[in-house]
C-alpha cells in the first residue's frame, strides 16, 4: 500500500480540463455562484482548442438565408443516422445563442461590412434539408476561431472568480462503493505534491485521444485521459470505433490546413491536376463531409493518381485566390504552408493527406453533459456526479462522422448545458461527499505502482507500437482481417503493461511519468476503438468497412459500448435515441425530414 501525503480541497464542482468545453463549463458553473476549481494539465490558453482554425457553426443567417432545422438536418445527415435525435436538435436550436453569448463575452469575430459576424461555407452545411446550395454557416475570428474564444472564455472564468490549477495531472476519479463521483485526485507537476480534489460534481473535459495514432492533427496532450479514467472507473466508452481523419493535415507534418480554406474556394487536384472531387461529388464537390473527401483522396492514390515522388499524397490549391483573401481569412495556414511544407500559398498548393484529427465517440452522456452507465434495463442511466463534455464526450451529436465547424459548437453548446444542469443539482449548502477511502487508496496506488515500474519497455516504445498498429489496422479504409490483427496486436500491447519501464522516479517535473500515465490512459481508448470497429460489420460514417460496403441500420443502428478491465475490452450496445426533443405543433422538425436514407453528395 503506497503511502503519499496528499493536499485537500473541496469545492462544488471540478472541472478537469481548460480547452472551450472546460472553460465554458467552468464559466458557467461559477456565474451560477457555485464554488468551481478547474484543474488542467496545461495552461489553459494552450489546451488544443487553440489549434481549431476554421470556425463555430451556427445558423446565423448573416450571409444568407439558414435556421436550426436545416443545420440539424445536415448534422443527422453527417452522422449517418448515428447521432441521438434529442442531442442534435439541442445543439442545432441552442447554436445561435451560444455563439452570440460568445460575442457578447468578448470573442473577436470577423466582420461583415455590415459588421456582423462573418460565416463561412463548411463541408455537409446546407439548406432546404440537403436540397439547396450549400450555406455560408461557419462564424470565423479568421481562421484563429479556437483560439479567439480559450483566451476570450478563460478571461471570463477568471472575472467569475473560478479557480484554476495549472499543470495539475488528474491521475484517477474517486468513486464510492455505489458508483458516484466524489473527486479526483491529481499530481501537481512543478512541485511533485498530490492533491485530493473533493466534490459534488466531476465534469471531465480532457479532449480526445488523436495520440494514439501515429499521424493525427491532435496535440501531443489529446492522450484521452478522461476516457481512460471512466474505463478504470467501471464504466463504458461509446461509439470508439468512429475516428475523423480530416483531408488535409499537411504531408509529413500532421498540421491542420482548415477546411475553411476549401470553404473561401481552394480546391484539390490529383496528380493529373483533375478537380476530383467534382467527379466524387457533384453537388457538395471539395465541400463533402470529411469522411466522404478523405475516402475520395485515398481512392485516388490507391488508383496510381496522388501526387508527389511517391504518388502518395494530394494537391490543396489556393493560389488562384486573391492575395487578401489569404491575408485577412487565412493568414494562419498561410504561415504554418510556410513552416510546415515550404509552401508559399499565393503560388504552390499544399502536399495534404487525411490526418486523424477527431474522435467522434468518447465518454457516453445525455444531452446535459450527465455522464451514463447504461444497464440492459435502464440504457440511459446517469452516473451520480459525473458530467463530460467536449471531445472527451459522446453526447451523441455527431454519430458516425462529424461536420467540420460542429466542434466548437459542441464544447459551447454542452459546456454551458452542463452549467445549466449542475445548476439545477448541485446545491451550493450541502456537504461535499466524504471521499471513499478505498478508492483513494487504489489511486495513489496506481500512480506509485506506475513511478517504480521496473519492467523492460520503455513507454516509448510501446507507445509507437501501439500508434503505428492504429494507424495501419483502424485507418480510413478497413477490413476484417486488418481489424482481426490490429485486435491481437492491441490486445498484446495492452498486457505488455505489466512490463513498461519507467526510469525517473522522481516527482518533479517527470515528464518519464506524466507520459506513461498517459500511455495508460491512451490503450484503453486504441483497445475499444479497434476493439468495436473490428465488431461492427458496416460501413457508416468514418467506419469504411470494405468486407460490408453498405450502410445496416436493421441491424447496427445502435451506438457501441466498450468497457475495459484487466486490459481486455468487453463490448455491449445501446440503442440510438430516436425521438426528436419537441414535436411539430411545438415548432420542432417534421421527424419525415430526418427519417434514414441513403447519403448522397
Ligand atoms: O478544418 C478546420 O478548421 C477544423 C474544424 C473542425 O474540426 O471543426
Amino acid at each position: 500500500m503506497a503511502a503519499y501525503e496528499y493536499e485537500t480541497h473541496e469545492y462544488d464542482v471540478v472541472v478537469v480540463g481548460a480547452g472551450g468545453a472546460g472553460l465554458r463549463a467552468t464559466l458557467g458553473m461559477a456565474e451560477q455562484g457555485l464554488r468551481t476549481a478547474c484543474v488542467t494539465k496545461v495552461f489553459p490558453t494552450r489546451s488544443h482548442t487553440v489549434a481549431a482554425q476554421g470556425g463555430i457553426a451556427a445558423s446565423l443567417s448573416n450571409m444568407g438565408p439558414d435556421n436550426w432545422q436545416w443545420h440539424m438536418y445536415d448534422t443527422v445527415k453527417g452522422s449517418d443516422w448515428l447521432g441521438d435525435t434529442d442531442a442534435m436538435e439541442y445543439l442545432a436550436r441552442e447554436a445561435p445563442k451560444a455563439v452570440y453569448e460568445l460575442e457578447h463575452y468578448g470573442v473577436p469575430f470577423s466582420r461583415t461590412d455590415e459588421g456582423k459576424i462573418y460565416q463561412r461555407p463548411f463541408g455537409g452545411h446546407t439548406t432546404e434539408f440537403g436540397e439547396g446550395p450549400a450555406v455560408q454557416r461557419t462564424c470565423a475570428a479568421a481562421d484563429r476561431t479556437g483560439h479567439a474564444i480559450l483566451h476570450t472564455l478563460y478571461g471570463q472564468s477568471l472575472k467569475q472568480k473560478a479557480e484554476f490549477f495549472i499543470e495539475y495531472f488528474a491521475i484517477d476519479l474517486i468513486m464510492s462503493e455505489e458508483g458516484e463521483c466524489q473527486g479526483v485526485m491529481c499530481w501537481k507537476l512543478d512541485d511533485g505534491t498530490l492533491h485530493l480534489f473533493s466534490a459534488k460534481m466531476v465534469v471531465l473535459a480532457t479532449g480526445g485521444y488523436g495520440r494514439a495514432y501515429f499521424s493525427a492533427t491532435s496535440a501531443h496532450t489529446c492522450t484521452g485521459d478522461g476516457g481512460g479514467m471512466v474505463a478504470r472507473a467501471g464504466l463504458p466508452l461509446q461509439d470508439m470505433e468512429f475516428v475523423q481523419f480530416h483531408p488535409t493535415g499537411i504531408y509529413g507534418a500532421g498540421c491542420l490546413i482548415t477546411e475553411g480554406a476549401r470553404g473561401e474556394g481552394g480546391y484539390l487536384t490529383n496528380s493529373e491536376g483533375e478537380r476530383f472531387m467534382e467527379r466524387y461529388a457533384p453537388q457538395y464537390k471539395d465541400l463533402a463531409p470529411r469522411d466522404y473527401v478523405s475516402r475520395c483522396m485515398t481512392m485516388e492514390i490507391r488508383e496510381g493518381r496522388g501526387v508527389g515522388k511517391n504518388g502518395d499524397h494530394i494537391h490543396l490549391n489556393l493560389s488562384h485566390l486573391p492575395p487578401e483573401t489569404l491575408k485577412l481569412r487565412l493568414p494562419g495556414i498561410s504561415e504554418s504552408a510556410r513552416v510546415f511544407a515550404g509552401v508559399n500559398l499565393n503560388k504552390e498548393p499544399i502536399p495534404v493527406i487525411p490526418t486523424v484529427h477527431y474522435n467522434m465517440g468518447g465518454i457516453p452522456t445525455n444531452y446535459w453533459g450527465e455522464v451514463l452507465s447504461p444497464t440492459e434495463d435502464d440504457p440511459d442511466r446517469v452516473a451520480p456526479g459525473l458530467m463530460a463534455v467536449g471531445e472527451a464526450g459522446c453526447a451523441s451529436v455527431h454519430g458516425a462522422n462529424r461536420l467540420g465547424s460542429n466542434s466548437l459548437i459542441d464544447l459551447v453548446v454542452f459546456g454551458r448545458a452542463a452549467a445549466i444542469r449542475a445548476g439545477k443539482i448541485v446545491n451550493p449548502d450541502s456537504a461535499v461527499p466524504t471521499p471513499n477511502p478505498a478508492s483513494v487508496q487504489a489511486a495513489l496506488d496506481r500512480f506509485d505502482n506506475t513511478r517504480y515500474a521496473k519492467g523492460s519497455t520503455p513507454t516509448a516504445e510501446l507507445r509507437l507500437e501501439m500508434q503505428q498498429t492504429m494507424q495501419k489496422d483502424a485507418a480510413v479504409f478497413r477490413e476484417d482481417k486488418t481489424l482481426q490483427a490490429g485486435k491481437v496486436a492491441m490486445d498484446e500491447i495492452a498486457g505488455k503493461w505489466s512490463d513498461i519501464q519507467v526510469t525517473d522516479r522522481s516527482l518533479v517535473w517527470n515528464s518519464d511519468l506524466m507520459e506513461t500515465l498517459e500511455l495508460a490512459n491512451l490503450i484503453p481508448n486504441a483497445v475499444a476503438t479497434i476493439t468495436a470497429a473490428a465488431a461492427r460489420k458496416e460501413s457508416r460514417g468514418a467506419h469504411a468497412h470494405e468486407d460490408y460496403p453498405e450502410r445496416d441500420d436493421e441491424n447496427w443502428r445502435k451506438h457501441s459500448l466498450t468497457w475495459f478491465d484487466d486490459n481486455k475490452a468487453t463490448l455491449g450496445y445501446r440503442a440510438v435515441h430516436m425521438d426528436p426533443l419537441t414535436n411539430e405543433s411545438e415548432g420542432g422538425i417534421d421527424p419525415k425530414k430526418i427519417a434514414p436514407k441513403k447519403r448522397t453528395f
